[in-house]
């Protein structure tokens, strides 16, 4: 299609999920989006599994809970998210009259994916008395069925507030589920669902590497498998991770999460060693391929041309607001 008009590109963008345009390869895009992001009073929040110069051109980078606090603060008049849908889709809710940017909006999650609302409410049927306490990477009509959403730093404590009786069904990952029902030592009714750049890391090889490099600590994300938990010396969401590394006297890891996080490990701990945890393949498959769809151009298109933008119906939003409300406030209420 040949790209002529401001309509066009809009249309183009409906149909592919990002604008496509060349950029001027000359173009400063630091410059350019600094400059957009000001004229456009636009704040851009990242994801620490971004790439690094994503990281570099944000205004907050933070895991799960760190975003959503932030997306609840904000006074910008335009939010854009580099992370993945479900973050955006968050962001919405929270601020139902600010225009969200997603640069991809093909940037989906395995974990939101393995729990279609259709099935989950079926399941959810069999289980009246059943509490739903969902982890936030789902979709906003799983959002809609839950009493309550949270985050891998937040999921232990909100879990424990519920009284011990009370049962709960844990949705949509079945790893973070079955660490939270180890450590708060109840039982939880899992949904089958897992990320699949966790879920890949082997144990058999970090063994070895703890065995090549015992000075290291092997620190992992609560998505990864009980196998890998079973090795760790701590374990926590990403921004856990990062404060546990950056405690003086610590000095070497082995790090078993998505490797965007090694970008401000280093920038926060020079001279400190950080070795990515290897996963099944010899490949970079702990990358992941959705948070990576985003890239600098795609940040400086959007921006731009104000698209794509997330649209989400007021229904939506009102059922999917409460379960999120009631995380920020127990996070609040918790000091998280
Ligand atoms: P946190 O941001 O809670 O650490 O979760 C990691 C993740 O997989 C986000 O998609
Ligand atoms: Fe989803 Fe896993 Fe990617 Fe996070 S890392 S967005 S949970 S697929």
């Amino acid at each position: 299609m040949k790209i002529s008009s401001v309509e066009d590109i809009v249309a183009e963008t409906r149909r592919k999920g990002f604008v496509q345009e060349e950029v001027d390869p000359t173009l400063d895009l630091f410059a350019e989006i600094a400059e957009l992001k000001r004229s456009k009073r636009a704040v851009i929040l990242a994801h620490y599994y971004q790439d690094a110069d994503i990281q570099d051109i944000a205004d907050y980078i933070g895991d799960s809970l760190g975003l959503s606090q932030r997306a609840a603060e904000t006074d910008a008049d335009i939010i854009l998210f580099a992370g993945v849908h479900f973050m955006a889709e968050t962001a919405k809710i929270l601020n139902p009259h600010k225009k969200v940017l997603v640069p991809d909006m093909n940037a989906g999650c395995s974990l939101e994916e393995s729990c279609p609302a259709d099935k989950f409410a079926l399941f959810k049927q069999k289980y009246p008395q059943h509490k739903v306490v969902s982890y936030i990477n789902c979709s906003a009509e799983l959002k809609a069925m839950s009493d309550v959403i949270v985050t891998s730093s937040n999921a232990v404590s909100i879990v424990n507030s519920f009284p011990k009786s009370q049962p709960l069904i844990f949705a949509p990952d079945k790893n973070l589920g079955a660490y939270v029902s180890k450590v708060t030592q109840r039982p939880l009714l899992l949904w089958d669902g897992a990320c699949m750049v966790h879920e890949i890391f082997n144990h058999r090889r970090i063994a070895e590497l703890k065995a090549q490099h015992p000075e290291a600590e092997l620190i992992a994300h609560p998505e990864c498998e009980e196998t890998v938990l079973a090795l760790a010396d701590y374990i926590g969401s990403t921004t856990g991770l990062l404060r546990y590394a950056s405690q003086p006297g610590r000095q070497s890891f082995i790090v078993a999460t998505e490797p965007g996080i090694l970008h401000q490990m280093r920038l926060k701990n020079p001279g400190k060693t950080f070795i990515p945890a290897p996963s099944d393949h010899a490949c970079a498959c702990n990358n992941c391929p959705h948070m990576k769809l985003n890239t600098l151009e795609k940040i400086y298109l959007s921006l731009k041309y104000e698209a794509p933008e997330l649209e989400m119906s007021q229904e939506l939003i009102s059922r999917a607001y409460l379960p999120i409300r009631r995380m920020l406030d127990l996070s609040a209420e918790l000091g998280l």
